[in-house]
């Protein structure tokens, strides 16, 4: 049965016209750039640069921790956990979302919500929990959170958005990162604007899903909008968006200069994405390409195998 957010048309990223090898006009390298062998979000080293992306009803600790095992993921996080909710003694079910096991390091702790103090107070929790980083989810289209100006809902409102930024900024120690979309529709782009927000407001890294609210999961991810942050701002820029092969992956950093990407949808249908990313690179490596992955000894190949 095709889910409403599934707009696979069954070529791969290669058959998107604005994302993917096809993307590649006339006049632009002909040559991919690798995926990042790492990088560092504030303290916290993440290699391979690439990300699970957070997925509600994905990306639980079984489905993380399988990700994890097969390899190439640098660095996993918590579907959407509502701050609110996990403030609240009653409400198990959010808690239950927080939950993770050691060999999840380095994992980051989503949260949503509109309310400043709760936001901090839910982000202490999360640090207290372990987590590695925390981040604010500024995407979510679904109705039910909107309502409550969470996800997408806060990005028509930005002195809220950065009211949420020094609030949990002063609360915690680890990183604070945010993961929001472009805008609430093609009139209303505020991405560049957002993160140099979040820069300034001393956030360690951007992830952007590169559609609207009002896009939902239709169309193509527009690239260029993860490339006008990266131009934007100094802080680690994570590009996200119709990845769906390797080839997608290092499109998207050959166009936009991104520091990591983040895979979603790819990962249940293929969960062996982000190792054949890891794969391709080393594929690269062997050929004389430009990518800094040192392929490891047969030995400590493992898995990979
Ligand atoms: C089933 C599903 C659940 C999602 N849940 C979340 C979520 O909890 N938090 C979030 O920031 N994004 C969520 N997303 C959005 C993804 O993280 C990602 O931004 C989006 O799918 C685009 O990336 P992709 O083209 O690689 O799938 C969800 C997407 C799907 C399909």
């Amino acid at each position: 049965m095709k889910k409403f957010w599934d707009n696979s048309n069954g070529l791969g990223g290669a058959g998107a016209p604005a994302g993917g090898l096809a993307a590649l006009s006339v006049g632009e390298p002909a040559y991919l750039k690798p995926v990042p062998a790492s990088l560092s979000i504030g303290t916290v080293p993440i290699s391979p640069a690439t990300v699970l992306a957070p997925m509600a009803g994905v990306t639980d600790t079984v489905f993380r921790r399988f990700i994890r095992n097969l390899g190439g993921c640098g660095l996993i996080m918590t579907e959407f956990t509502s701050a609110d909710g996990v403030l609240r003694k009653k409400d198990q079910k959010a808690k239950r979302y927080l939950h993770f096991y050691e060999d999840e390091h380095p994992i980051s702790a989503q949260l949503f919500g509109s309310d400043p103090r709760v936001m901090a107070e839910a982000a202490r929790l999360v640090e207290g929990l372990g987590f590695d980083l925390v981040d604010l989810n500024l995407g979510c289209p679904a109705k039910k959170v909107v309502k409550c100006n969470g996800g997408s809902g806060l990005l028509r409102d930005l002195p809220a958005i950065g009211k949420i930024f020094e609030a949990v900024r002063a609360a915690v120690k680890i990183p604070f990162t945010v993961k929001f979309r472009a805008g609430w529709n093609d009139e209303e782009i505020v991405c560049v604007e957002l993160a140099r927000m979040a820069e300034s407001c001393g956030l360690a890294a951007v992830a952007l899903h590169a559609r609207t609210r009002e896009m939902g999961y239709s169309g193509n991810a527009r690239w260029e909008w993860i490339a006008a942050i990266k131009d934007a701002v100094k802080i680690p820029v994570i590009g996200n968006g119709d990845i769906r092969t390797p080839e997608d992956a290092c499109a998207m950093v050959t166009q936009t200069g991104c520091d990591a990407v983040m895979i979603g949808r790819t990962a249940p249908s293929n969960p062996w994405i982000l190792r054949q990313i890891q794969q391709y690179l080393w594929g690269v490596r062997c050929r004389g390409g430009a990518g800094s992955h040192a392929r490891p000894s047969r030995a400590k190949l493992g898995c990979f195998q």
